[in-house]
């Protein structure tokens, strides 16, 4: 008998694990097709195979969690997941974002642990409210990003007029790297000016090879023959004038956060969604480094840390766990390895760390910069929290931002004043809304970026902690936090103690009722900077 030889792979170090992955996050105001891109890309990846759920949309239910009641009886993404897939040599992590208004804080926070992002628009809607801003905190942080403008197989905006509206509304330097034939009924294809290929529409095309023409010369006589007279001469112009008013792709503008390339396409069709992926595995950057107030955090660095962007509570409601989000920054995580929780001070290890392949999870062993572990957490995790092997870090770049709605908290039951402090306690710590402090009466404010929220803290203050809560509608413009001189700001706050509060880390916030008394604000303190975001 042959003796059985098993060929085992040798383990990639390090450099090449961090060489293999992209981290990424589709961003676009709802309804543009973030969801079926996502399944299209998973698709790709052979994270998943039920096509036919695909198609008639069911396991969008699943392809993002929905580990909250809420969320199942409202039918609104209220969670954000991560799923990983494989692709060509790479290991791709898509950050799923909730497109809803109301969760844009939790959607801010993800964007702190990717390296790229995709931003869908529709191109009948062109650029709307939430794509803006959520592109402007990308922008904060320079992020790479790519455009993918979605449904060309309906009736839109005329291509060049959408890359006006991007570059104004979104402040992107774009450069397309596609181009459509036609739109809605007369959608044909779309001409890849990076890979210089074109390729015809069919629905739902499976991505056929014979579909795809390579057209070295868009003068060429192929062009006609494919599309038509009208169609070749149309796209002949198009590209001519892409190609004179826009710059070439430059990479390193691109990674620079300083150019976005440009696709167009049809997610639900898959029509654009490979070349979009052959692309952006291409030339999305690999894991990035981190910033702490200490230093800099290579990813290449042989010691591990990450850092905790996201809370997810109570999967079970039997029991009250929660799972932390890590985004791993540097060295290798591995299973049942004392790490160090750097804000409390102790040493903790994770027996069920677990990763993310599309809608199931799963217990890892190791996990490399870039990849999202899921940490089983009974409390110990704050948003922002750091691990590593021992070094002092705090983690930057996950700042709060200003809510829009803000609410005193009443409590109904004065028998569960506990159980609604700690309830309150906990779900700040997960992120859910902000807590901001009174400096005169110790009053509580909730802000929150919707009012949804109000009833998700409502609906789990009572189903999780048996406490009842009321919210009592406040006038309120913004909270602003403070920065200045400790002098100065110890005499504004004995001034304006009334319109001053604590936020969650007891830093001092200023309460603005209005723009108009924060400018009057502002005119008068010129010693003080008044910021919409905690870290400036
Ligand atoms: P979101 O996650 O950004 O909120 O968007 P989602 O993917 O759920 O897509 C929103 C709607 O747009 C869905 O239709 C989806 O089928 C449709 N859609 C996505 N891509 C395309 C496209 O390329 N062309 C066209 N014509 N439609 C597209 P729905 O009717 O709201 O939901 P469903 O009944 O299809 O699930």
């Amino acid at each position: 008998m042959q003796p059985f030889f098993t060929e085992v792979s040798r383990p990639l170090g390090l450099q090449e694990e961090i060489a293999k992955r992209k981290t990424f996050g589709i961003v676009s105001h709802p309804d543009a097709g973030k969801t079926t891109l996502t399944e299209k890309l998973l698709l790709f990846g052979g994270a998943i195979q039920i096509a036919g759920a695909v198609k008639s949309n069911k396991i969008k239910k699943h392809a993002t969690s929905d580990f909250m009641e809420i969320e199942k009886q409202r039918g609104i993404s209220v969670a954000t997941s991560v799923m990983a897939f494989e692709y060509r040599d790479y290991k791709v992590n898509i950050l799923d974002t909730p497109g809803h208004k109301d969760f844009a804080e939790d959607t801010y926070r993800t964007l702190t642990a990717v390296d790229s992002a995709i931003v869908v628009i529709d191109v009948a809607k062109g650029v709307e409210e939430q794509t803006e801003k959520l592109v402007e905190v990308c922008r904060m942080r320079n992020t790479p990003m790519i455009v993918f403008i979605n449904k060309l197989d309906r009736e839109g905006k005329d291509g060049f007029d959408l890359l006006d509206e991007i570059e104004e509304k979104l402040k992107l330097k774009v450069c397309p790297l596609s181009w459509p034939v036609g739109m809605g009924q007369d959608f044909q294809g779309v001409f890849n000016i990076y890979s210089d290929e074109l390729k015809l529409f069919r629905a739902h095309s499976k991505q056929d090879e014979e579909d795809t023409f390579l057209l070295k010369d868009l003068a060429s006589e192929e062009l006609t023959q494919q599309v038509g007279d009208r169609a070749a001469a149309s796209l002949r112009e198009d590209v001519e004038m892409v190609q004179e008013v826009y710059p070439a792709f430059d990479r390193e503008a691109y990674l620079a956060g300083q150019q976005s390339p440009v696709f167009f396409g049809s997610a639900i069709n898959n029509f654009g969604v490979k070349e979009l992926l052959d692309c952006f595995v291409d030339i999305a950057p690999n894991p990035l480094p981190r910033t702490t107030e200490q230093r800099e955090i290579e990813p290449g660095e042989k010691k591990f840390t990450g850092f905790v962007f996201k809370i997810h509570a109570n999967m079970d409601p039997k029991h009250r766990d929660r799972l932390a989000f890590l985004r791993v920054c540097s060295g290798i995580f591995e299973r049942n390895t004392n790490y160090y929780h750097v804000r409390q001070d102790k040493k903790m290890k994770f027996s069920n760390p677990t990763a993310f392949m599309a809608s199931r999870k799963e217990v890892i062993e190791a996990a490399y910069p870039g990849d999202i572990v899921g940490l089983y957490d009974s409390g110990n995790f704050k948003i922002g929290d750091g691990l590593t092997e021992g070094e002092t870090l705090h983690f930057q770049g996950i700042p709060s931002f200003s809510p829009e709605l803000f609410r005193y908290v009443v409590n109904r039951d004065p028998m569960k004043s506990k159980q609604l402090n700690k309830g309150i306690d906990q779900l700040m710590d997960e992120g859910v809304a902000q807590l901001f402090t009174k400096e005169d009466n110790a009053r509580k404010i909730i802000g929150t970026v919707g009012q949804l929220q109000f009833e998700v803290i409502k609906y789990r203050l009572k189903g999780e902690y048996g406490a009842s809560c009321d919210f009592e509608a406040l006038q309120m413009y913004k909270a602003c936090w403070i920065e200045g001189d400790d002098k100065d700001i110890s005499e504004f706050v004995r001034l304006r103690k009334r319109n001053v509060a604590r936020d969650k880390e007891g830093r001092f916030v200023y309460m603005a009722e209005s723009a108009w008394m924060l400018k009057t604000v502002q005119d008068n303190h010129p010693e003080l900077k008044f910021h919409f975001t905690s870290e400036f």
